[in-house]
């Protein structure tokens, strides 16, 4: 994919469905009794991903005009699958999938593409273990290829060592099966999205600071779920509207949950003019449109606990930075080196050769933002938010921007491109 610089960048868009919701949304449809009608679903590699590996369990789900109905089949309803379950390249499904099939009376093995096979599972396997369950790395390594002898579980208190939603979904769904309580307390708040649509589909999950609590369930009742736009592939569009001079766009319908809305209160805090307009709260997840305008940034410092609510949204932060006057430290961040790819080591690598003034540290960067960019070749790692944020980098910077690897925005965008260039006029 070649960028190049444009005048600005006007106008509506609607983004896809969030991809944490849609994967949680067939997940939870499966076990669940009857049938659970999705809107706004995510049609995106990952969540594909998850629907196939319930579809080779013996769920039912088929695609309606844009709904997806999934035909659950109840707590014990999946089916031992008859080949190993690929995860592709989805960290969620890999990992929350083997929270529900640590309890199963069957056994199964999870592999992936070459990335997925690099990603700590030793996260899940731990506390997993902990209840009971018999899960391995066949290679030894603490990644994938798992393979896991469904085993009778019992509920445990788990400190989790990060702030992980998908270590904590992995547990909580674990929790279900359980006997007894189960419970995990983290270092700070992850994302929450699976607390909300356990308790919509009736199990019993509470949340007093940062610890989350669920009993074993009878059964879970399948229902409507409608997905709101993902703020992780809004923020592209929030940090292009903010960086072209002359921008202004309408983000329709983005979800905004309080445990995924760091990105708003980094750009607030950097100078940007955001607006939250229709705001809504249907089904329990928070969405609002957003509209974005063209600002003069400055710098500043995230870390703590904004790191969990943000932390996809740091590689094109640190994009943003570079167009800020001052400097923009990014700590806490460790986390960024155990993604799709090493998310550090790709932004200092890509922003750099582009001309910018980033250092790579230990949890994360520090950049001197103001120096103008200038095109280069940039290795996406086949990662997909490092593909985006340099299409939005690249739309700021003198000359052409060449992204290797361009495609995988299919993972969570399908029609990023477009969706940018029709926003640009072309
Ligand atoms: C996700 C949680 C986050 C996030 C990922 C999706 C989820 O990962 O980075 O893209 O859907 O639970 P961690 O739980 O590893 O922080």
């Amino acid at each position: 994919m070649k960028i190049t610089k444009v005048p600005c960048l006007k106008g509506e868009i609607t983004i896809p469905g969030d991809k944490s919701i849609s994967h949680r949304s067939v997940m939870l449809g499966s076990i669940a009794k009857g049938t659970t009608e999705i809107t706004g679903f995510l049609p995106g590699a990952d969540c594909l991903s998850t629907i196939s590996c319930f579809q080779a369990m013996g769920i039912e789900i088929q695609w309606e005009g844009n709904r997806v109905l999934v035909h659950g089949k109840g707590l014990r309803g999946l089916k031992e699958p008859k080949t190993v379950l690929d995860c592709g390249n989805s960290g969620t499904t890999t990992r929350l999938i083997s929270g529900i099939l640590a309890p199963q009376n069957f056994d199964v093995t999870l592999t992936g593409d070459a990335s997925i096979k690099k990603r700590p599972m030793k996260r899940i396997m731990e506390p997993l273990s902990q209840m009971g369950a018999q899960i391995i790395s066949l290679e030894g390594n603490g990644c994938a290829p798992l393979k896991i002898c469904g085993s009778p579980l019992c509920g445990i208190h788990y400190l989790s060592p990060v702030a992980s939603a998908q270590v904590k979904s992995a547990v909580l769904l674990a929790g279900l099966y359980a006997e007894g309580e189960t419970r995990v307390t983290e270092p700070y708040p992850s994302r929450n999205h699976s607390e909300v649509m356990l308790n919509q589909f009736g199990a019993h999950v509470q949340t007093e600071g940062t610890t989350v609590s669920i009993v074993p369930a009878q059964e879970l009742y399948g229902c409507g779920v409608d997905v709101p736009g993902d703020i992780s592939s809004a923020a592209f569009f929030l940090a292009a509207g903010l960086m072209v001079p002359g921008s202004q766009i309408l983000i329709k319908h983005v979800g905004i949950n309080p445990t995924r809305d760091g990105i708003l209160k980094v750009c607030q805090a950097m100078g940007g003019d955001i607006t939250l307009l229709n705001s809504s709260s249907d089904s329990g997840e928070p969405a609002a449109d957003l509209l974005v305008r063209h600002s003069n940034l400055h710098g500043t410092e995230i870390g703590g606990s904004l790191i969990p609510a943000l932390i996809d949204e740091l590689p094109v932060l640190a994009a943003m930075a570079c167009f800020a006057e001052g400097e923009t430290v990014i700590r806490d961040a460790a986390e960024l080196k155990v993604k799709e790819s090493n998310r550090i080591h790709a932004m200092v690598l890509g922003l750099s050769s582009m001309g910018a003034d980033i250092t790579e540290t230990e949890d994360g960067m520090v950049i001197h933002g103001g120096k103008p960019l200038h095109g280069s070749v940039i290795d996406s790692f086949l990662d997909h938010r490092i593909a985006m944020t340099f299409a939005v980098a690249g739309l700021c910077a003198q000359g052409e921007t060449t992204i290797l690897g361009a495609d995988c925005v299919n993972i969570s965008y399908p029609g990023f491109y477009q969706d940018l260039m029709s926003l640009a006029g072309k």
